[in-house]
């Protein structure tokens, strides 16, 4: 008998090893295998809402979609390995936390553009999938200018 397929990357920094199936989305993996429950499902695993946004590999991934059997080796970033980037920061001096939901995905999504982009342009900012129902809009706005230009932290 085979045994259970191991997915092995790092998370965070540290060396993780999920016994799930391989077709586990990494959501799910991280949630309910890894109990790092800030990464969020918002639209039923369909790609489009954001709010599961993680870092792989330095770029932003919706973690709904993409599953753990093909990230061996991977490096995973989380909301939990930013606590203390500028961006996390900036969202507590510009009180841009509303519910809170939208956060841990737009966290991830912003940290990514700002190591490929340190600068990024309006249009760059609004490409992102992320949307906050609580109408934090400007004040997110504002948190992304006060850490652009400044030297964007290693991610990996
Ligand atoms: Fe909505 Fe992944 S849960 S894009």
């Amino acid at each position: 008998a085979r045994g259970t397929p191991m997915a092995r990357m790092r998370v965070n920094g540290q060396a993780l090893e999920f016994a799930l199936d391989p077709a586990t989305p990494l959501l799910w993996a991280l949630r309910d295998a890894a109990n790092l429950t800030g990464t969020k499902q918002g639209c039923g695993g369909t790609g489009q809402c954001g709010a599961c946004t993680v870092i792989i590999d330095g770029g932003a991934a919706l973690s709904c979609a993409v599953t753990i059997g093909s990230l061996e080796g991977a490096d995973v970033t989380t909301v939990e390995g930013l606590t203390s980037h500028p961006f996390t920061l900036a969202l507590v001096a510009e009180d841009a936390i509303g519910c809170g939901y939208c956060l841990p995905g737009f966290t991830c999504a912003v940290a990514a553009l700002l190591q490929q982009s340190p600068r990024p342009a309006a249009e760059q900012v609004d490409a992102l999938p992320n949307r906050c129902a609580c109408g934090m809009q400007p004040r997110l706005r504002r948190a992304i200018e006060r850490v652009a230009g400044a030297s964007a932290p290693d991610l990996s």
